[in-house]
């Protein structure tokens, strides 16, 4: 339970700015102004963003502490800030000599970017009134606070308030608002799950910080794709964009090793081909371990025993491992058939052909289902060199197609297991 004091001013209906101004309009009348997104000058950032910007949104960068999130914010500053356009970063975390400091790492010359070391809400917007800026950025919400409740900042009220007052501002100026929030050792947003409903777009950052690169996907987002993902490479200068995921997912891949298969996964409208990792072994007194990382760990359970009881693999009493090298999260039905590939393939002992990617949900009579988006998966397979891919027949269609690719269409985990391995 969490205390909150209801503010004790009497409530008055020009206490909170409108949203629209100045009342009901026409829907005709209404401009629909998707034309004038502002690029945040990061390509992958964009992406992530449905194209940039929208005017007036409010947008929620979530991520572990030490992942990237202010750097990307201030890359992304100083590239809107070339575009002569003025940027405000109000940081409550770090001095604008220490911002500075991470600035000259990070190459950024002389721009109209301003630093605000502000905790107080109120005197954040003030300066928004006096810079007019076409960006804001603030680091972080929980270090927020408005005088017009007395808890402390970074409690429900204080973050819902400030998030509140940072929303009208937005909607008020139509400039867009990018905020960072931590998140709890869950994975969770610190602060109320209100702050998700509030804001028009929530992107996080995936996978942990000792990989070298760092995975951002939208969660929600009012003005593009959900789901859609931008990858970059942490460096001495900053965060990079990587414009093929697919092959920094698939560089290290060993491909003569059993337990490896290969799956084409579709993350928002980007076709992305990942590693599948398996390895099983005979647990010690019965037992078994059911060790997962980038796959969910109860799918896994199920999947096994999928295997078990239609294919006839045997599987009681082992110690199952799985991996998506590389930290990313894979959510998808599709990425089934590619579990049941790499753990059939240890069991056997036998590496799965060489140029074979797989993709599939798996149902638990052991058929094979069909998947959205199948055509762009295939052509990125094609892409990348895979000379077969082994797909639900549910989803063989004419215009699925990629040239020098065999589509082998399965329609049971029998079949599949034949397509992969002969
Ligand atoms: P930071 O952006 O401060 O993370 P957050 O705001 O999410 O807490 O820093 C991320 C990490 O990246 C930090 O440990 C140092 C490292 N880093 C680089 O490797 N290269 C760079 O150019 C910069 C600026 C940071
Ligand atoms: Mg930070």
């Amino acid at each position: 339970m969490v205390e909150e004091r209801s503010p004790s001013a009497s409530v008055r209906l020009d206490a909170r700015p409108s949203l629209s101004g100045d009342g009901a309009r026409l829907y005709a009348d209404v401009d629909s102004s998707d034309g004038d997104r502002l690029s945040t000058g990061v390509s992958e950032l964009d992406r992530v963003l449905g194209g940039g910007m929208m005017p007036g949104s409010l947008v929620l960068l979530g991520g572990e502490p030490g992942i990237g999130k202010s750097t990307l914010l201030l890359q992304a500053a100083a590239r809107v800030a070339e575009s002569e356009r003025r940027v405000l970063y109000c940081s409550g975390e770090e001095s604008p000599h220490q911002i500075r400091a991470r600035g000259d790492r990070l190459g950024i010359g002389e721009l109209p970017l301003y630093l605000l070391a502000e905790t107080c809400v109120e005197r954040v917007l003030e300066a928004v009134t006096r810079l007019s800026p076409g960006l804001v950025i603030i680091d972080s919400i929980q270090t927020m606070f408005s005088l017009k409740l007395e808890s402390a900042p970074g409690t429900i009220g204080q973050v819902r308030e400030a998030a509140t007052q940072l929303l009208f501002t937005a909607k008020g100026r139509n400039v867009p608002v990018l905020i960072v929030g931590h998140v709890t050792k869950e994975g969770n947003l610190a602060g109320p799950k209100v702050l998700e409903h509030i804001v028009d777009t929530v992107l996080y950052f995936e996978g942990g910080r000792h990989h070298a690169h760092r995975v951002v996907r939208a969660v929600k987002n009012r003005f593009g794709a959900v789901s859609e993902l931008g990858v970059f490479r942490m460096t001495e200068t900053g965060l990079e964009a990587v414009p093929n995921p697919s092959q920094l997912f698939l560089s290290e891949r060993k491909t003569d090793v059993a337990g490896s298969a290969v799956l084409c996964s579709v993350e928002g409208s980007r076709p992305i081909l990942v590693e599948v990792q398996a390895l099983v072994g005979t647990g010690a007194y019965g037992n078994a371990q059911r060790v997962t990382s980038g796959i969910d760990r109860q799918r896994l359970s199920l999947l096994l025993t999928v295997l078990e009881k239609r294919a006839g693999l045997p599987l009681t009493g082992e110690d199952v491992f799985l991996n998506v090298p590389g930290g990313i999260l894979v959510t998808e039905p599709a990425a089934d058939l590619a579990v049941i590939a790499a753990v059939a393939s240890s069991i056997r002992n036998q590496p799965v052909l060489p140029r074979v990617a797989v993709f599939g949900e798996v149902g638990l009579a052991g058929e094979i289902r069909s998947v959205t988006q199948p055509g762009i998966r295939v052509t990125e397979a094609a892409q990348m060199g895979f000379t077969r891919c082994v797909i639900p027949a549910g989803n063989l269609a004419p215009h699925v197609t990629a040239r020098g690719c065999e589509l082998c269409g399965v329609s049971t985990v029998a079949e599949a297991l034949e397509g992969l391995f002969s």
